[in-house]
């Protein structure tokens, strides 16, 4: 029989379409990873696992599947997936790209606005009972429109962050590994270098996924070349960032703010230094996280499954280029 390990608890409706086909076992919890040792033991006889970031996939995962064909990953990013290991196992990786991209941008989007306006703190404000009197600069912030901004990394949800700030009028420049001349012609985006990005931004805005070009990117120096008066806002992944170091430039008046929705390591605890900051605003990696969007990446996965089970080419694979 057919085996479909899924790592976390998606609704029935999901579970049906795959029990079509095979026999599925689901790990029962929604906010709590499968345990590892289950996960390997479970991975024996599964010809196809559904899984989450919080499953990494190496050489010990490929070692306890002997059977596997597919392994779909419930987001867009992947470096939890040893990817050049997979295909030389023969083993199929997806992702859900395009699904969730609108929802992402408009997560970094809050985000950015959250943190300019100060909207965290301004409600802790009222909450402690701080608030006594209109004043000019009473938590006074920073204007999108008309700003800088610099988009590091113009993939998908990149370029749609772009199309939103050109309704705030902002001037968009951006750094990516290769120039994006349909972006640049579309959106009227200018490519920069990174340091130029830095250098000039009132906004930095990191959309960029985890590879072993952008792991530690966003480190000491490059938070001292950016604009004492500048915010930046992590939507890709934490480990792009060195965390002690934008800690660091936050408490040291390097940059003025933080907007982060990913951590090198998550979650984070309730004592985590950037919890401290009030100039940090920080959310539990829910950039995707709307119910129609979270909906559209189930359905994708489950299609990508049953595409491979069925003898059919993946919808979104991801391919080690
Ligand atoms: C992704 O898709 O990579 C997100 O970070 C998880 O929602």
């Amino acid at each position: 029989m057919t085996k479909v390990l899924v790592t976390r608890k998606v609704p029935d409706r999901y579970v049906e379409q795959l029990k079509e086909f095979a026999e599925v076992k689901m790990w029962d919890e929604e906010f709590v990873p499968m345990p590892r040792k289950e996960f390997l033991e479970e991975l024996k006889d599964a010809d196809a696992c559904f899984i989450t970031l919080s499953e990494k996939v190496n050489e010990e995962t490929l070692d306890a599947a002997p059977k596997l064909k597919i392994i779909t990953n419930l987001a867009v990013g992947y470096d939890n997936i040893d990817i050049p290991l997979a295909e030389e196992r023969g083993v199929t990786v997806t992702n859900t790209p395009e699904v969730l991209t609108e929802t992402t941008a408009e997560l970094g989007f809050t985000l950015m606005l959250a943190t300019a306006r100060r909207i965290v703190e301004a409600e802790q404000y009222i909450r402690d009972g701080k608030w006594k009197s209109w004043g000019p600069y009473l938590l006074a912030g920073k204007d999108v429109h008309g700003s800088k901004v610099g988009i590091f990394g113009m993939g998908d949800i990149g370029r749609a962050f772009a199309r939103r700030l050109k309704g705030f009028e902002a001037n968009v420049m951006y750094h990516n590994r290769s120039r994006h001349r349909i972006a640049e012609k579309e959106l009227g985006v200018l490519y920069v270098s990174f340091d130029e990005l830095l250098e000039n931004s009132d906004f930095v805005i990191c959309t960029a996924p985890l590879t072993p070009e952008t792991k530690d990117k966003f480190d000491r120096a490059a938070f001292k070349k950016m604009r004492s008066d500048a915010i930046f806002i992590n939507i890709g992944r934490g480990a792009t960032v060195v965390e002690e170091d934008l800690i660091q430039a936050l408490e040291e008046g390097d940059i003025a703010g933080a907007g982060l929705d990913v951590f090198r390591e998550e979650p984070i605890a309730p004592d985590h230094p950037l919890l401290k900051l009030s100039n940090a605003v920080v959310l539990p990696h829910i950039g995707s996280a709307s119910v129609v969007t979270r909906d559209r990446m189930i359905q994708l996965s489950v299609n990508n499954v049953k595409a491979v089970l069925q003898g059919h080419p993946p919808i979104t694979p991801v391919t080690d280029k």
